[in-house]
């Protein structure tokens, strides 16, 4: 594993210190680079030591070196490592990223690099907030670049919220997850559904129900890390982007049955997690309905059946629905995997404690048409949902050698 890890110029920049020397702990051959800024911060020196390597500060040679052999270094970084680490990523060259701007040694090994590009941002929660980093952000992800999320708290500057560099450890386990993944999913696409829908019953209020987005999320991170291009179509919920993953936020049933149905063209495996609601108010009222003393009854239809829609118009992409049951497991899978035309249905009893909605862990049975059902005992999501991927890729092999 060999990791360029780019500092840059913010407080956080004496943590890539630690960082240096947790991931030389997990195996990493690690080769920092830093920004004119970075060295306001921390000096050269402690990387060297750390590193046992010269540090990088400069696209040009300084002191007199071999003027040529510097004029390419940056190329010959980004041939030579498997990923592109930048702890702390700044606002700054987040902005310089996402444009292009090539200006120093890290922002041309950037453009350079064809790696894995991981990028750990800090910085104040209001500047970290900002549209215009958000809008960055967003670019970057769309490239397919891990972003690990920065935790909240106090800020050296005063402030709480988000910005805070994501602990070495976390940041170091993330890298060596991310390089030493299968890549059995290169070349696909998936595009999945997670979360809840809500439903207005006016401008006020909604109906919606506990999914919290865990198990979809889960799908969509292990897809990214084996080299699927994921396109997740996400009702609200609280948990961060996933790292390298497409996210698109939706909040009724319409609206994440039209994001699936127009990010279906280049899909090639579809898998439905989200609890999607079954019925919502067509023609939601312009005003607050407002409190007396009668009774309230509201008039329910019933919302576009999304998976169906995507089962006649599957084409040669392998379809995998999910089935929440409070009963009947397996018998209502089946149904469910026959009437929609899938070929896995993921059911999963949300009856019992700990398991289904909510929780970390789930229990489910996977539901085939010839292989038969296959169950998968409690383990956490993440867990889980490799174990799912595995499967898909089993029924993939299926279908292509029968065809
Ligand atoms: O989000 P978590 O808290 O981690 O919880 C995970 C989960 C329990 C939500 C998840 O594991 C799960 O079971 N998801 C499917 C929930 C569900 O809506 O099941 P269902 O049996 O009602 O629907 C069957 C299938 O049809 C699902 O794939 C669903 O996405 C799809 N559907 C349902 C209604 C609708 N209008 N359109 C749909 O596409």
């Amino acid at each position: 594993m060999r990791v360029a890890l780019g500092v840059g110029g913010g407080i956080a920049a004496y943590k890539a210190a630690e960082l240096a020397r947790a991931l030389q702990e997990r195996g990493a051959a690690v080769q920092v680079i830093m920004t004119d800024a970075a060295r306001e911060f921390v000096t050269p020196l402690t990387f060297a030591a750390l590193t046992g390597k010269k540090v990088i500060t400069s696209l040009f040679a300084q002191g007199g070196g071999d003027v040529l052999a510097s004029a390419v270094e940056h190329i010959h970084v980004a041939q030579n490592h498997d990923a592109l680490l930048v702890a702390p990523a700044t606002a700054d060259l987040l902005a310089k990223f996402a444009h292009g701007l090539a200006g120093d040694f890290l922002t041309a090994t950037y453009l350079a690099f064809t790696g894995r590009v991981i990028l750990a941002p800090a910085m104040n929660t209001n500047m970290w907030q900002h549209p215009a980093t958000q809008a960055n952000l967003a670019t970057l992800r769309a490239r397919g670049h891990t972003i690990i999320e920065p935790d909240a708290g106090l800020l050296a500057c005063g402030t709480t919220g988000p910005g805070r560099l994501a602990e070495p450890e976390r940041i170091a386990d993330e890298v060596v997850r991310l390089l030493t993944a299968r890549h059995d999913l290169d070349g696909e696409t998936l595009l999945l559904t997670a979360g809840p829908t809500q439903e207005a019953l006016d401008p006020v209020r909604y109906i919606t129900n506990r999914s919290s987005g865990k198990m979809g999320y889960a799908l969509a991170s292990a897809a990214a890390r084996r080299g699927a291009r994921v396109i997740l179509v996400s009702g609200p919920t609280h948990l961060p982007p996933p790292p390298g993953v497409e996210l698109i936020r939706v909040r009724t049933a319409v609206e994440m049955r039209d994001a699936v149905m127009s990010h279906l063209e280049p899909a090639t495996i579809v898998i439905k997690s989200a609890a999607v609601a079954d019925y919502h108010v067509k023609e939601v009222p312009q005003q607050k309905t407002k409190k007396t003393a009668a009774r309230w009854t509201i008039d329910l239809d019933p919302t576009p059946d999304i998976l169906a829609e995507v089962g006649r118009n599957k084409g040669g992409r392998l379809l995998v629905g999910f089935a929440a049951e409070t009963q009947n497991l397996v018998a209502e899978g089946r149904r469910k995997l026959e009437t929609k035309n899938c070929d896995m249905v993921v059911a999963n009893l949300v009856s019992q404690e700990g398991t289904g909605f909510e929780s970390d862990e789930n229990e489910v049975v996977l539901v085939m048409r010839a292989a038969g059902n296959v169950a998968l005992p409690r383990n956490s999501k993440s867990a889980i949902a490799e174990q799912i991927l595995d499967q898909v890729l089993k029924l993939r092999l299926a279908l292509h050698e029968a065809s």
